[in-house]
């Protein structure tokens, strides 16, 4: 019985998180990648930059996380506020994040296993 309220719980958070992912523009949401400098810590892709930023995609963080991240002031990276980025913006950006596909296993790459 614990079990099922668990995971009736834990379907509830999932429902609510897959909730709040709005829908956004991909190449909207690439251009403002670049143009915002996004891609100078992050990399194009989203992959990091060593000391620069953090590998963000593929895979990204819940939408919420990443508009918390953007909006509130902490560690080194610059606040971006709804002057600045508006919330559909970050919804596209978001897209575009989503939108990265996961790269190949090393073992499934040729050129690495000769
Ligand atoms: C000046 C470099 C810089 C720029 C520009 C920048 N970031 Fe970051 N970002 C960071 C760093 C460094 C971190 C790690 C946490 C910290 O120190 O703030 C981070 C963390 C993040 C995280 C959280 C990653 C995690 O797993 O906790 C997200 C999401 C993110 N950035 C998205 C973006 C987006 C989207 C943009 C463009 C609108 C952007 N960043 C622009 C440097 C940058």
């Amino acid at each position: 019985m614990r079990t099922l309220a668990g995971c009736a719980a834990l379907a509830l958070c999932l429902l609510a998180v897959a909730a709040e992912t709005p829908s956004g523009d991909v190449a909207n949401g690439k251009r403002l990648f670049m143009t915002y400098g996004c891609y100078e810590c992050h990399g194009t892709m989203g992959a990091g930059g060593g000391i620069a930023g953090p590998r963000i995609a593929p895979n990204p963080l819940p939408f919420f996380g990443v508009k918390t991240k953007l909006r509130t002031a902490s560690g080194r990276m610059p606040v971006y506020s709804e002057t600045v980025l508006k919330d559909a913006e970050i919804a596209d950006i978001y897209a575009y994040l989503q939108s990265i596909p996961t790269g190949k296993n090393a073992h499934d790459i040729e050129m690495l296993n000769r």
